[in-house]
């Protein structure tokens, strides 16, 4: 059985924009009392995991124990096929200390030049994202959720974050940049994860 949230406020450890709009978007509908890590000045912890999960479970039971409050972390990125699986678990780090996703995605695009003129062609990738809820007692509940789908180039559209402007999910012909977030949460990886934690920790 998972642990239940019994209410009060919850940290978002994460100094990413993006995912901390997205996290409370989705979060909105439960009353959360969200708090983002940066309001409280929190370090962001070393990712020294070899998965998602176990960096989202460093990420969330860090801000946990540093705030003495509930914290939810994500750890999220793009899996490449045709590339073993890269960026994965470094897809932030592939932008750089600059946080240069036009660089990041150029890379991507070469490296997947690269390995269809070794023989290896191929677009398909998902986008993966754990989520943990963690409590300063160092109790953690971990959920992850994907979306399947390809990757084109050029980059298109102005919403959205990170590699959205590559990403076309299955059944669609429109890069997540290119939706809006209604859209997007409709299938991301991200609400799915939430649906699962909502489910087990929130409603269940
Ligand atoms: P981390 O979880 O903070 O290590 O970073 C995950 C990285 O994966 C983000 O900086 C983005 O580059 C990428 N990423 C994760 N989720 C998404 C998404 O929904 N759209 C686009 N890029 C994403």
């Amino acid at each position: 059985m998972s642990r239940r949230f019994e209410g009060g406020k919850i940290v978002i450890a994460s100094h990413n924009q993006g995912k901390v709009k997205e996290i409370a978007d989705l979060l909105a509908p439960y009353g959360a009392d969200l708090v983002p890590a940066s309001e409280l000045g929190l370090p962001e912890p070393e990712e020294t995991g070899q998965t998602f999960a176990e960096n989202s479970e460093i990420k969330a039971l860090g801000a946990a124990r540093e705030a003495g409050l509930a914290a939810l972390a994500d750890d999220s990125g793009l899996v490449v096929a045709a590339l073993d699986g890269a960026p994965g678990i470094h897809s932030a780090r592939w932008a750089g200390p600059n946080k240069d996703f036009a660089a990041a995605m150029n890379r991507i695009e070469e490296a997947l030049s690269e390995s269809a003129a070794a023989g290896r062609p191929g677009r398909q990738a998902h986008f993966t994202c754990a989520l943990t809820l963690a409590w300063p007692d160092g109790h953690v509940e971990t959920f992850e959720g994907h979306v399947h789908g390809r990757l084109v180039w050029p980059p298109r559209g102005g919403k959205g974050f990170g590699y959205d402007p590559i990403f076309v999910a299955h059944g669609h012909d429109i890069t997540f940049a290119e939706m809006g977030l209604e859209a997007k949460h409709a299938i991301s990886h991200r609400a799915e994860a939430l649906k699962r934690l909502v489910a087990a920790c929130f409603e269940g």
